[in-house]
């Protein structure tokens, strides 16, 4: 009989919509959400409230010792490191211009990698999602899906999230930037083998979920 288990990884740069599109496939499959770049983006926060950003030693042992609480309820978004709730302040442009600083960082990554190995075994079905989940945290989920949109999609869809507040150039060079700092340690540009890709260029919101609710199910019916 088909294991009730399901573990769904998937991939993308950003402004991919990977987010909220996994968000949502989640709450459709009665999953939990890991968010592993909210997990990036609260080391960087504690490092930089910790003022060890430029230290690459201390920000290991800061991410050691760091107590952080991330939910996986779809439904609930909340992050708290210590006594502090971080939700809203991980999202804040100042965290997103240095989290590649940690994220560059491969101790701090195989960490990161750990724990989040741990909440997926946790979890009887969950959707993990970030750079190198189909490659590194979870290559053997029962399904693995690379989501691309092309670079103009990416910045068109950062731009209506910021909600009009940065230079179009601007944007399209951070997004892109940030992009290729982070494909320096993980390769999330191109999908490796066996994990299915879903480009969302053409695709709004619902088409996105569709075409990738299909490529789980076709996943699931050739293992
Ligand atoms: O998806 P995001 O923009 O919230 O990710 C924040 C940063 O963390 C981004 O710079 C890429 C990095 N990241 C990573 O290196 N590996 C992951 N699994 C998830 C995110």
């Amino acid at each position: 009989p088909p294991s009730q288990r399901l573990v769904v990884a998937v991939d993308g740069p950003s402004g991919s919509g990977k987010s909220s599109v996994s968000r949502a496939i989640a709450r459709r499959l009665g999953a939990a959400y890991l968010d592993t770049g909210a997990m990036y983006r609260a080391v960087a926060w504690h490092c930089r409230d910790q003022g060890v950003l430029d230290d690459p030693d201390a920000v290991v042992a800061a991410v050691q010792d760091m107590d952080v609480v991330l939910s996986v309820d779809p439904d609930h978004e909340r992050v708290v490191v210590g006594t502090e709730d971080i939700t809203e302040a991980i999202r804040e442009p100042g965290i997103s211009a240095v989290v590649s600083v940690v994220a560059t960082n491969r101790a701090v990554r195989e960490l990161l990698v750990a724990r989040q190995r741990a909440e997926i075994d946790a979890h009887r079905k969950i959707v993990a999602e970030g750079r190198d989940i189909t490659t590194v945290v979870a290559p053997d989920a029962d399904a693995r899906i690379l989501l691309t949109a092309s670079a103009e999609a990416r910045t068109a869809r950062r731009a209506a999230q910021l909600g009009g507040t940065v230079e179009a150039k601007d944007l399209a060079e951070q997004v892109s930037g940030r992009d290729a700092k982070d494909s320096t340690v993980v390769d999330f540009m191109s999908p490796s083998d066996g994990v299915g890709l879903v480009d969302s260029t053409e695709l709004d919101f619902e088409a996105t979920i569709e075409a990738m609710l299909a490529e789980i199910t076709r996943q699931q019916s050739n293992r």
